[in-house]
Parts: C-alpha cells; structure tokens; sequence
C-alpha cells in the first residue's frame, strides 16, 4: 500500500475511442498504435516503471482487452518462438506485468477524464500518479519521476505543465497562478478548454498528474464540466479550496500523439534519438524536403 511519500500506484485512463484514428482504430485501439515497434502505451508504463511505480490500474472500455493483454504473457508465442535466449524472446518478456499489479477497471461510459479517475476509487488509498498515454514525453528523467520528487518535498498535489501558444489554449486545462519558484507555479485556480480570451495563463496541464486520494471525494459528486463531460480539472480546483496544487515545469518534451500530426512528430523523434535509426531518418527527411 501507499505511504504518505511513496507513490507506487498509476492511473492510466484508456477507455476512449480513439476516433481521430479512425479507421485504424476500428480493429486497433489507439493505446497500441506504434511508435517505432512499441505501442504508446509501452512508452507510458515504461516511464512510470522507470519512476519506481509498481502497480499499473487500466481504465479501459469492456471492448480493448488488447491493452492489457499487451502486458500479460502470451504463452502461445512464446512456444512459436522457442529459444529463450532469442531476441525476439526477449522483446516479448520485457514489458510484462506481474498478474497482481496489473489492475483493468472497467469504464463502460465514455463521461470524460474526471469519470475514469474515479473509476479507479477500489484501488486508491494513497497519493496516486495518473498518465494520459496520449501524452508522450520524452526526457532524461521520467516525467511522472520529476514529479513524484516535487510531491515528496511539497506534499502537495502536482500537475504537469508547459507554456503552449495562445491559439492553441483551448484544448488544455489551463492554471492560473499566485507565484512562482523556477519550475514550480503555486496554483490558485484551473479551467478546462477556456476560450483563448479567457484563458488566465499561458500554462497548460499535459497529461501527468501526482493527486491526494482526496480527489476521489471531489469527483464523486460527478458534476459535468466543459463538453458535458465530468473534467478532472474541475475537481482538482476545488481541492484548491483544502490543499495545495502546484503546476511543475518538467524537462523533457512532450509529443500529443492524440492527434495524426503529433504522433507523426513523435515517431520522427524517437527515431533521430535512436542512434540504429538516426541517420537513416535524416538522409529520408533530407530526400523528402528535396523534393
Ligand atoms: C485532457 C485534460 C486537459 C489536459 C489534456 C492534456 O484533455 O482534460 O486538462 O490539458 O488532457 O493532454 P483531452 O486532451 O483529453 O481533451
């Protein structure tokens, strides 16, 4: 179980459609598209593994099972396979997730973030981290780990935060802020998707969040928000009431492969850091730009 500086549990919120990928998604959930020979949401348990948690919760939909079947043993393969020594054994076995840790709670009606969180209420005792796979970061220390030390120090809840351009501002949850202490802004309030003239800061949530069990109360009442739709961003300002929120300025970047174009850039850049890729992925850009 959790103790008070010790965060070993993960949300990951899984259960949308995945519409802006139709038609792929019509047979493949968007949570397995890949990013080189990985799919997204490899990177994210990946990141968290790397943070030092160890209990993976699913929020998924009754009809993706092959999200989680992803990180269970696929004993059937294995045998095709053969040598245990393989390469391709290997690759198979990395990413697994003892049976005990790895939790799928069901979401069977798509009410938005704020719902999926509270979805997972049986299993949250203590602070807990969630991870929106659609956002991948990429950074020398895992995002969510940065964010684990700022909620080790400060005990309050953490919210990861970039600046974004302002016609940009109404996909985000935006904070508005009181101070700030290099990458740490001190939160006074919060608003789902604002319209550019009303947004109070330049500042958007991306999606990594260190929240105090205490949010599960906040959604509980399952007030609709922006889209009709029940917004985690809404219950975290009302916890802003009872605790401290701080906005963290994490050091990595952040690629939104929940849309084409974003996870088009995330592919170009996990392959020009990869040095077996690098420079075939210049010399075929190069080509490209030529023409
Ligand atoms: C969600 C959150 C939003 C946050 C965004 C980051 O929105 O509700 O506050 O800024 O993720 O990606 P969504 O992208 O699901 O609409």
């Amino acid at each position: 179980m959790n103790s008070i500086n010790n965060i070993k549990t993960v949300v990951f919120p899984v259960a949308g459609l995945g519409s802006r990928f139709l038609p792929a998604t019509k047979v493949v959930a968007k949570e397995l598209l890949p990013i080189l020979n990985k799919p997204l949401i490899d990177y994210a348990v990946n990141e968290a593994k790397n943070a030092g948690i160890e209990r993976f919760i699913f929020v998924n939909s009754p009809h993706k099972p092959s999200v989680i079947n992803y990180f269970k043993k696929n004993e059937k393969l294995e045998k095709e396979l053969g040598d245990k020594n393989s390469e391709y054994f290997k690759l198979i076995s990395s990413n697994l997730i003892e049976q005990e840790n790895l939790i799928e709670v069901i979401q069977d009606k798509p009410l938005g973030l704020g719902h999926a969180i509270w979805c997972a209420k049986d299993y949250i005792s203590g602070p807990f981290a969630v991870i929106l796979p659609d956002d991948l970061v990429l950074s020398d220390v895992p995002c969510i780990g940065q964010m684990i030390e700022v909620y080790k120090k400060s005990k309050s809840n953490v919210v990861a935060i970039q600046e974004v351009d302002k016609n940009n501002i109404e996909k985000y949850g935006v904070i508005d802020y009181y101070k700030n202490e290099n990458n740490i802004y001190h939160v006074k309030g919060m608003v789902e998707k604002p319209a550019k003239e009303k947004a109070p800061s330049n500042l958007a949530i991306i999606g990594r969040y260190i929240l105090n069990p205490s949010i599960i109360e906040e959604l509980s009442n399952h007030e609709l928000g922006v889209g009709g739709e029940i917004q985690l961003t809404d219950a975290i300002k009302k916890l802003i009431n009872t605790e401290r929120v701080i906005g963290y300025k994490f050091d990595g970047n952040r690629y939104d492969c929940g849309n084409i174009m974003g996870a088009l850039e995330a592919q170009l850049s996990v392959a020009i850091k990869d040095e077996k890729y690098k420079s075939q992925v210049k010399e075929i850009i190069n080509n490209l730009c030529k023409d």
